[in-house]
């Protein structure tokens, strides 16, 4: 038994998430957090939508809102979604709550007491055009390290630097286009990130085992070119933290705002405050604070590619620099990206699946099982819908879903809905639970180890073993010569679907709930030894056939979704 915090990068508030923003974090974290809660830790689950920024503020403009509305509105659109696809946090938080605001004016306070802050007077872009100062991600240009044309303001998508918006050769607004920009002097405060490169290069150092992808970003940033740049922590916005000190004014930074990048990760342990005052939980402080028990606390985070510099480093200097003891992450799952039919996901040509459509046209599961099984863990993986309906109809249909079917449909016709007793095992038995004892800890290890992919490689292995296994015993045969021993087979075949039921519940929730009602085995534990796993079940007990649990993708439904999902242009 051990304490597991896990986090996921948390959405963006500003409209519904892509199928490729739930693979690289919400999906794999909650896969990872049911994991381990099935194995009998005790997990706290936390994410949260990211609500300021300018990207909030636009959208909340474009929706004719005031910003707190929008992202009221907006955050129970996404949290909804989030429980339809079956994500289980213990606490779906919001980055703009009061638990965030104090945190994040805390923080700024400490920061400042250690010195790590400092206040620049700077020449800010000024849009004309637009009647105000330009948030970073709304100018674009040129990037100076690698000539990318679509640099951001706030980081180059193709070679991944932090840049400042003066750094772009050629800008321009995105809002209007307009070029007519002018440097306008103004201050915002700094943190001192360059101050803690030897701290954050020993602690990165004293990680034993970070994925190459984490560790790589990490210490490009840190080491490469100039080394690790101090950043603007301040903006001129209206939707934001307030820049205070602790609860006190900071003179000269009125109408200012906390930059979203310094507020947001302080979220993750505001959702912990938020959960406890929502009455969920009774002590945040022993998940995160290091003087009252949070030594004891493993803490994974997720998340895609682009976020690990902000995870490795901006969020590592605000809790290291501010001297107080709170939990560092352990271990950082990055992903790389998901592409859409060849091409990007994107909101504003409407091309690919957005989580909402997603649950329109198909059950979660579904969903679930492909993205996963497809996890752009070692590179960017493709969305195709032929390889999502082979994937789908393949893994799904034919394998785990016929397996059940088949099973249960049988039994129902010979020995009615009541698991038959008699019969003894004979060597083909013995040599299943073998091949299922193997198996079995092989899934384990690639599930502690948070290899996706390979996890839901062996988790279909082991429903292949099942359907191979039934496939030689061939009971409606054995039926006719030897009654008992065809009891037996049938015995372990719904064995075997009780077994797949509590194993197939990180990815498969919904279907994993569906075969254990139909098998009347909730609370079921993990399974130790196969053998025992699979004898579980030992004649007399009630059960009722599940019907349909999957439909195959047919090459109509494919075709239609793949027109109404190209986007337009
Ligand atoms: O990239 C994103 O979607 C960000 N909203 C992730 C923030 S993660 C955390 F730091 F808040
Ligand atoms: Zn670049």
């Amino acid at each position: 038994m051990a304490r597991h915090l896990i986090t996921s990068a948390l959405p963006y508030i500003n409209g519904i998430k892509h199928l490729g923003t739930l693979v690289g974090s919400q999906l794999p974290a909650d896969l990872y957090a049911r994991y381990l809660r099935g194995r009998g830790h005790e997990v706290l689950f936390l994410c949260a939508t990211d609500e300021h920024g300018t990207p909030a503020e636009i959208a909340a403009a474009k929706a004719g809102q005031p910003d707190a509305d929008y992202c009221a509105e907006m955050h129970a659109v996404q949290e909804e979604l989030a429980r339809g696809f079956g994500l289980s946090f213990d606490h779906f938080g919001r980055s703009s709550g009061p638990q965030n605001r104090r945190l994040t004016q805390h923080f700024a306070a400490r920061l400042a007491e250690a010195g790590l802050i400092r206040e620049v007077s700077e020449r800010q872009m000024y849009s004309h055009a637009d009647g105000r100062f330009l948030p970073d991600r709304y100018i674009e240009g040129t990037c100076p390290n690698c000539g990318f044309p679509e640099a951001r303001g706030d980081q180059c998508d193709n070679c991944t630097k932090q840049l400042d918006p003066v750094d772009l050769i050629d800008p321009h607004s995105t809002i209007s286009g307009s070029t007519d920009l002018e440097m306008r002097e103004t201050k915002h405060l700094y943190l001192r990130q360059s101050a803690m490169k030897d701290a954050l290069n020993d602690w990165i150092d004293r990680q034993e085992s970070w994925p190459v992808l984490t560790t790589s970003i990490a210490k490009k940033w840190l080491n490469d070119g100039e080394g690790l740049q101090d950043r603007g922590i301040t903006r001129d916005l209206n939707w934001g933290v307030p820049v205070q000190k602790g609860d006190e004014p900071w003179p000269g930074m009125e109408g200012k705002v906390f930059y979203v990048w310094f507020d947001a990760p302080i979220e993750y342990i505001a959702a912990a405050q938020e959960w406890v005052d929502a009455g969920k939980g009774d002590d945040w402080e022993r998940w995160w604070r290091t003087d009252k028990g949070a030594e004891d606390v493993r803490y994974t985070q997720f998340m895609g590619k682009d976020n690990v510099p902000f995870h490795t480093l901006g969020f590592p200097v605000t809790l290291l620099g501010s001297g107080e003891p709170w939990k560092l992450v352990d271990y950082i799952k990055s992903f790389n990206y998901l592409t859409y039919d060849g091409g990007q996901f994107s909101t504003s040509r409407g091309r690919g699946v957005f989580m909402d459509a997603a649950l329109e046209i198909l059950p979660a599961d579904t969903w679930r099982w492909w993205l996963l099984s497809h996890a752009p863990e070692s590179s960017d993986s493709e969305f195709t819908w032929e390889n999502f309906q082979a994937g789908v109809n393949k893994d799904l249909a034919d394998v785990l879903g016929n397996f059940v079917s088949r099973i249960t449909k049988f039994c129902r016709s010979k020995f009615g809905e009541t698991v038959p007793e008699g019969g003894a095992w004979g060597p083909a038995e013995e040599a299943l639970a073998e091949e299922i004892e193997g198996r079995l800890r092989a899934y384990e290890a690639q599930m502690e180890a948070m290899e996706v992919r390979k996890a839901s490689a062996e988790l279909r292995a082991l429903w292949v073993a099942g359907n191979e296994y039934l496939q030689g015993a061939a009971p409606w045969a054995t039926f006719k010569e030897d009654p008992e021993r065809a009891a037996m087979q049938v015995r372990l075949g719904l064995n075997l679907v009780r077994l797949y039921a509590v194993i197939s519940a990180p990815f498969i929730p919904f279907t994993a709930a569906v075969l254990t009602e139909a098998l009347g085995t909730d609370g079921a534990a993990w399974p130790g030894a196969a053998r025992e796993a699979l004898t579980a079940l030992t004649g007399g007990e009630a059960f009722t056939v599940p019907e349909n649990l999957f439909a195959k993708i047919t090459d109509e439904e494919r075709e239609g979704w793949a027109a109404r999902f190209a986007g337009k242009g």
